[in-house]
């Protein structure tokens, strides 16, 4: 049981990613903290791990909002007594062509997908540091390492977040605490589902060009971000490890 006695917060974990991220390392021993804005998925991952005999909180806030951020942390110490592990997990993307990209699309997209990392990281490394213990994993994407056409905005916040991995791990590492960052390629899940929906044909596409030629299973993502969380990885820092089936190496 790599995470027994550890207590991890998991943002966005009501669905896909973040909940098989969640559900994996509750089996690994975990009391997870599940935090999400929709309340109904949110339960329904609380409940499947409870069910399968593990220890979950779960608390709706908005991970771009700085007092819904604060008052996580807080409620994790008030229920758990300390923070051991972060996955910044929450995160969007939408398609717009670059010259009629918004500005207020712009900083939705920021705000969702960097603005939470940097929030969210600032709360729990001020408990981290105090302890001396810490693992922060950020989810980014190989979108933001390779650039894809029509993601502007979200491309250049994923980027951020890979660039503020590293410079996080260079300070944070004389206190004990690791950071890295998890670049997902394509995986099933609703985000990519809603997609499909506009866009059906783009599905073989996408897996032609996967040499596994399949999308990514969430749990194929938790896999890699609960090593980068666990003590295994305690030599290893500010690293961005792409997950993706072999479709763009780095
Ligand atoms: N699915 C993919 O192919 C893929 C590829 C690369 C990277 N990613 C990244 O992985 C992460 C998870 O993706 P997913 O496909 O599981 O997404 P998803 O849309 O299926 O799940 C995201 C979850 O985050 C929650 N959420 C959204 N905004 C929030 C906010 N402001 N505060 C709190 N919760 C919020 C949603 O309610 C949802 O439960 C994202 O950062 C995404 O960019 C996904």
């Amino acid at each position: 049981m790599r995470f027994s006695d550890k207590v991890a917060i998991v943002t966005g974990g009501g669905r896909g990613i973040g909940k098989a991220i969640a559900v994996r390392m509750a089996k690994e021993g975990a009391k997870a903290v599940v935090v999400d804005k929709n309340p109904d998925t949110l339960k329904d991952t609380v409940e499947s791990i409870k069910k399968d005999g593990g220890q979950a909180i779960d608390i709706v806030a908005d991970m771009t909002k700085a007092e819904d951020v604060s008052r996580m942390a807080q409620t994790t110490i008030e229920q758990f007594g300390k923070i051991d592990i972060l996955v910044n997990n929450v995160g969007l993307f939408t398609f717009e062509p670059f010259l009629d990209t918004k500005e207020e699309e712009w900083d939705r997209l920021l705000a969702l997908n960097l603005k939470s990392t940097l929030l969210c990281s600032q709360a729990v490394l001020k408990e981290m540091v105090k302890k001396g213990y810490g693992k922060i994993v950020n989810i980014s994407s190989d979108a933001g390492r390779i650039g894809l056409t029509t993601m502007a905005s979200y491309t250049a916040a994923k980027a951020g977040v890979a660039g503020l991995t590293k410079t996080l791990a260079r300070e944070m590492a004389r206190y004990n605490i690791n950071i890295n960052c998890v670049c997902p390629g394509l995986v099933d899940t609703q985000m990519i589902a809603d997609l499909m929906a506009f866009a059906p044909e783009l599905k073989e596409k996408m897996i032609k060009a996967i040499p596994f030629r399949r999308l990514a299973t969430p749990e194929d993502i938790a896999a890699a971000v609960c090593f980068f969380a666990s003590d295994e990885a305690n030599y290893i820092t500010g690293q961005s490890l792409s997950v993706n089936g072999g479709q763009a190496m780095f």
